[in-house]
């Protein structure tokens, strides 16, 4: 891994991605075998937005592979209340950590902050920009379930405020891949994210319902409207509600379909998916722990 720090999607090259992934499959098969790897180093949390998953899974990375966290705890209890700056805050951060996590709500606030840091920082969310951890897990599981090659997906929801959605559709024009992107017309993927997997090269194509492509999908990624990020409280409740599946509405598709969900899930996904073959998002998230521990594993090796 040739990379100091993980800002975006787009850094990753398919050998970085495959590399990331085979070392994950590794530590799957056998984490005994990491266990004290990294003794002793510290993995500093600089949370500035509500997390469930990413925070827990790279704690659970971390101290698999022998490690500790340093959490900074939530934004009311530091001193980002007393007015601290984002700079300030993680050029302090980085004396106590080997490596650092951020998520904070504004978008470019990870690349802002990793020029201060010489430590290795990790973006677990940048507003509505990019989540490049969650893409690699998101690979690994589209991978064991589907392969990377020769795919066709669906991902359907909030493409123009969901990071998940860019970050993944972007490390997917790395692999032989037809993406559908499915949306209300109000929540197209932003215009940049479009002109970048045009370069890309990739085969996108976009539709306002599911049908018209539901039976051709090897899987359907399907996200939560996010309404933390919408300006104004009417435009979320004009879209809210929409674009929810149920186990009826999968009849359509194909048996082998692969349904994922970065989570949480509010109400995209009824619960009467979750005992069919298809409901992969539970095995998703776990795959976090394994997918984060080989990153770590990448990351503080190449220190
Ligand atoms: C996602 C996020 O934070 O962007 N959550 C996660 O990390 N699994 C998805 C979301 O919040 O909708």
């Amino acid at each position: 891994m040739r990379h100091e720090h993980i800002i975006s999607a787009k850094q990753l090259s398919r050998a970085d991605i495959e590399e990331v992934l085979d070392h994950a499959a590794e530590i799957a098969a056998d984490p005994e075998a990491y266990a004290d790897r990294h003794a002793g180093k510290l993995l500093g949390l600089l949370f500035f937005e509500p997390s469930t998953r990413t925070k827990m899974s790279f704690t659970a990375a971390i101290k698999r592979l022998g490690g500790d966290i340093v959490d900074m705890g939530p934004v009311e209890y530091s001193s980002v209340k007393k007015g601290e700056s984002l700079a300030d805050t993680v050029r302090v951060v980085e004396g106590y950590a080997d490596a650092l996590v951020m998520r904070h709500p504004s978008e470019g606030s990870a690349q802002m902050a990793s020029e201060f840091v010489d430590v290795p920082l990790l973006n677990g969310g940048d507003g509505a920009g990019q989540h490049p951890t969650q893409t690699l897990l998101d690979l690994y599981t589209i991978r064991e379930n589907a392969g990377l090659d020769d795919l066709t997906i669906g991902i359907m929801g909030d493409l123009k405020y969901g990071r998940t959605v860019h970050s993944l559709a972007h490390a997917l024009t790395n692999f032989d891949v037809h993406q559908h992107f499915i949306s209300p017309e109000s929540l197209q993927l932003p215009r940049s994210v479009r002109y970048d997997l045009h370069e890309e090269g990739a085969t996108i194509r976009e539709h306002t319902a599911l049908e018209e492509v539901l039976s051709s999908l090897d899987v359907l990624y399907v996200t939560r409207i996010q309404e933390e990020r919408f300006p104004d409280e009417n435009e979320y409740r004009e879209v809210a509600g929409e674009y929810q599946i149920d186990a009826g509405a999968l009849e359509a598709a194909s048996d082998d379909l692969t349904v994922m969900h970065p989570l949480p899930r509010v109400d995209e996904i009824d619960h009467d998916v979750d005992d069919t073959e298809y409901a992969t998002f539970f095995e998703q998230a776990h795959n976090g722990v394994p997918v984060r521990m080989a990153l770590l594993d990448l990351l503080l090796e190449g220190q």
